[in-house]
């Protein structure tokens, strides 16, 4: 076999119902299924090379040398596609992002799901959608949910077969967009990946995670009848529910900023006021603030009144992963 190269595009997503906790954190079997939307603006452009010639595999990341943390990551997931297609070559893995990594924006999401894509091709699978899902879930648990497009459910299930994502409905359904509002650049210190190893210390998590099933039938039936008010509720609730149990864990996990606090309590006084606008917040300090696009601009006037924001992005929802090397920055 001569040398072997694809290159895939994906995007991060932001999650409004979440997934936080596992049970099969090996293989990312969420505790709790979750629903997103993908951001079209953020990308992830991964070209993955197989050659005889190589020795071992590397990995470089914004044009520099990845950590060895980063690398031993990759390396287990490059392990799982060869075992897929009984190859045992090494790979050269080169991956660009249009966004700050590791800030609360879910680059290891577009990350997995680009190189799912790009590995699964050049080694010579070619892997339904489905498949691809349940691939990306094994780098990381969201990255199954940047394999569709538009708005996407990922069913928890019980094993690797019955745990993966698909579309519920097309990045044209709904106009919503999510500003992401930077309060943060720095990388976090503790990430998804030991977060969800210590949610279950939290004595919240079981009424979390049990009540999961009602509020993404809510989150579900409100984003397909396109109802704000409803949506705006869940999301808020269940971003909430995540943070209580985060920072109720042992270690407790302490994510918000001030400038954090300051906007996520503006929101729902810009809500009454009539603007169909809520907030999510992940795993790191910065706030998704979810509205609809012709309220986009006034939106942001008001976040910016806010002190200590570094910036604002803006992202639509946005189609899956796909081959391909053109990677806007912005
Ligand atoms: C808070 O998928 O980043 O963003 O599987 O360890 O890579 P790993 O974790 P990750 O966890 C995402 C957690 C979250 C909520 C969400 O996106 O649902």
């Amino acid at each position: 076999m001569t040398s072997h190269t694809a290159t895939a595009i994906a995007h991060p997503n932001i999650a409004f119902i979440k997934y936080w906790g596992d049970q099969d954190p090996k293989i990312h079997i969420p505790a709790n299924g979750s629903i997103s939307m993908v951001m079209d603006c953020l990308s992830t452009k991964t070209t993955v090379t197989f050659d005889p010639d190589y020795d071992s595999d590397h990995l470089i990341i914004n044009n520099k040398s990845a950590s060895q943390k980063s690398l031993a990551r990759v390396r287990h997931f490059l392990a799982v596609v060869r075992n897929m297609a009984n190859h045992q070559l090494y790979a050269r893995v080169v991956s660009e992002n249009n966004f700050p990594m590791g800030a609360g924006i879910a680059s290891s999401a577009s990350a997995f799901a680009a190189l799912s894509l790009a590995a699964s091709k050049a080694i010579g699978l070619n892997l339904s959608e489905p498949e691809l899902s349940r691939l990306a879930r094994h780098g990381s648990g969201s990255a199954c949910r940047s394999i569709p497009s538009g708005f996407v459910e990922w069913t928890a299930g019980e094993d690797d077969i019955t745990s993966y994502a698909y579309s519920i409905a097309a990045a044209d359904h709904w106009d919503l967009v999510d500003l992401v509002v930077i309060v943060n650049k720095e990388h976090k210190k503790v990430g998804s990946v030991e977060g969800h190893q210590i949610a279950a210390t939290s004595p919240f998590q079981n009424s979390r995670v049990s009540g999961s099933q009602v509020r993404l039938e809510t989150c579900r039936q409100a984003l397909l009848a396109k109802d704000f008010g409803k949506f705006a509720d869940i999301v808020e609730f269940d971003s909430n529910l995540m943070h209580a149990v985060m920072m109720t864990s042992h270690p407790p996990l302490f994510f918000w900023e001030p400038a954090s606090l300051e906007l996520i309590k503006q929101i729902p006084h810009w809500r009454k006021k009539g603007y169909p606008v809520c907030y999510t917040m992940d795993a790191g300090p910065n706030v998704h603030v979810i509205t609809i696009s012709q309220f986009a601009g006034e939106i942001k006037e008001k976040i910016t009144r806010i002190p200590n924001i570094i910036n604002v992005l803006y992202a639509k929802p946005g189609p899956g992963v796909r081959l391909g090397d053109t990677l806007t920055f912005y």
